[in-house]
């Protein structure tokens, strides 16, 4: 079982550098297969969630190059347009090559993302929307298989912000036939830049991060280069770390706009921040004060981050109130964290976390990757050793964790981390093992990607 050893009590401070942003990454890679050839993609986090959508990639007929931060992805003419269950389940964002095999190809056939540990996590959204394009869906054995001979923009109002569907609508209409607006479109900074990365590719989008975006269907687009952006839900993981132990660090790349109600929260509690001209630097020398907050869509508190502030507030003083509005089932860190000595309790889909003056160290489990990060931010500030078990839920969404840990001048034994991030790539073998028995698969070049 791989485990992180923390010795906390030991105070923050210090710089460090955020990666980029996992939830964009995903996206752009995803995107890429729009353009047949080589896309380059710089400043790429090297997290486990990467070389999962590697194995996508590859496995739709990609190449894929990833030295360092550095990653070439060359997309042939033709692709296979199926996304296995092995894959999907291991990745929900895998569903994202629902779009560009669209456009691409007419065909797509994707696993089901089935559930996860925070949720249901449904695409019908997805499949509303595409088929109000002209795809026709129907279920396979587990599988939603969609054909659409011509793809035709539409006007599309989605029920729900949905990141996702956005996503799907937004590189599906790049290549379809006319005008497609997306009404009640997700506005998060990882929508922006896949815009951006579109436009730079030959397509037409404008109005993305507003509620309302407009894409002219273009013939073809080329391939580009594109640098990840820094990651905010990163970036506000490490704030709580640093706070969480009463220090003070830089986060260098941190963009202040694309965490402000998080950062409002933040001097809510006590805790002070600044702009700097690197990036943002929080800090706080005393216990904080309670805080109330309830996760919304961007530019709401992000939900990812939601763990990890609940972690911070189990030693200020009061009583906090977190309401969860985007996941059912989102809180299975709390109970990890009463483990620590926290005094917390779940009413429906609201956690009420009275604040108590110190947490002690214990052995606890990661359930999820925010919820696992969570448990490290509490690990950090508690009095005494931790055992954070399951790391390989964290080392989906950040790099080097416990390297920048170490950096700001935490106590992390880091032995457990590093070996359940490197994916078995199940494209390398000469069979598949399929929920459904054995199958002979027709193995694609394993992806010629350079393992850390
Ligand atoms: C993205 O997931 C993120 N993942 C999630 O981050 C994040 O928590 C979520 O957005 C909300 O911000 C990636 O970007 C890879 P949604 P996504 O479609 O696109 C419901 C992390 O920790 N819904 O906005 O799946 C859904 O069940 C991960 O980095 C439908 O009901 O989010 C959820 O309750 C976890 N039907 C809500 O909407 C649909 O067709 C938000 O979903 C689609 C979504």
């Amino acid at each position: 079982m791989s485990s992180l050893r923390i010795e906390g009590g030991r105070r923050l401070s210090g710089s460090v550098v955020v990666s980029g942003a996992k939830n964009s990454a995903l996206k752009l890679m995803a995107a890429s297969l729009l353009a047949q050839g080589r896309t380059l993609l710089t400043n790429v986090p090297r997290i486990a969630d990467v070389f999962t959508m590697i194995d996508v990639v590859s496995h739709v007929g990609a190449n894929v190059d990833f030295v360092g931060n550095v990653m070439a992805i060359d997309v042939p003419a033709e692709l296979r347009s199926e996304a296995p269950y092995e894959l999907v389940h291991r990745m929900r964002a895998s569903v994202n090559v629902l779009g560009p095999l669209l456009a691409r190809q007419g065909h797509a056939r994707v696993a089901m993302p089935g559930g996860c540990n925070i949720g249901s996590r449904p695409i019908d959204l997805h499949e509303e929307a595409l088929g109000r394009m002209g795809v026709s869906f129907h279920f396979d054995h587990g599988y939603l298989e969609g054909v659409a001979p011509t793809l035709n923009g539409r006007r599309i109002a989605l029920e729900y912000p949905s990141r996702g569907a956005t996503e799907n609508v937004l590189t599906a209409a790049t290549l379809a036939r006319g005008r497609t607006v997306i009404d009640n479109a997700a506005r998060e900074p990882d929508i922006v830049d896949l815009a951006r990365f579109l436009n730079q590719m030959g397509a037409k989008v404008t109005g993305a991060g507003t509620p309302t975006i407009e894409i002219e269907g273009v013939g073809w687009l080329a391939p580009a280069t594109y640098r990840v952006p820094s990651d905010p839900i990163e970036a506000g993981s490490l704030a709580l770390a640093a706070l969480a132990t009463r220090g003070e660090v830089e986060l260098i790349g941190a963009m202040p706009h694309e965490i402000e109600v998080f950062l409002a929260k933040l001097s809510a509690s006590g805790a002070q921040w600044w702009a700097t001209p690197a990036g943002v630097v929080v800090s706080i020398a005393r216990r904080p004060t309670a805080v109330d907050f309830a996760t919304l869509p961007y530019p709401g508190f992000p939900t990812d981050l939601q763990a990890q502030m609940i972690a911070y507030l189990c030693t200020a003083e009061g009583t906090s109130i977190v309401t969860e509005n985007l996941f059912e089932s989102r809180f299975a860190h709390l109970a990890e964290l009463g483990r620590m000595g926290a005094d917390l309790r779940v009413e429906g889909h609201q956690a009420v976390v009275r604040g108590v003056p110190r947490l002690e160290g214990a052995p606890v489990l990661a359930h999820d990757l925010r919820g696992g990060v969570a448990l490290i931010i509490a690990a950090l500030g508690a009095e005494g050793v931790s055992e954070v078990h399951d790391i390989h839920h964290v080392e989906r969404g950040y790099e080097d964790l416990p390297g920048k840990l170490r950096a700001l001048g935490a106590e992390v034994d880091a032995s457990g981390w590093g070996d359940a991030a490197m994916p078995g790539s199940p494209w390398g073998r000469e069979e598949q093992e399929s929920p459904w028995g054995r199958e002979e698969v027709n193995v694609p070049e394993a992806p010629s990607y350079h393992p850390r």
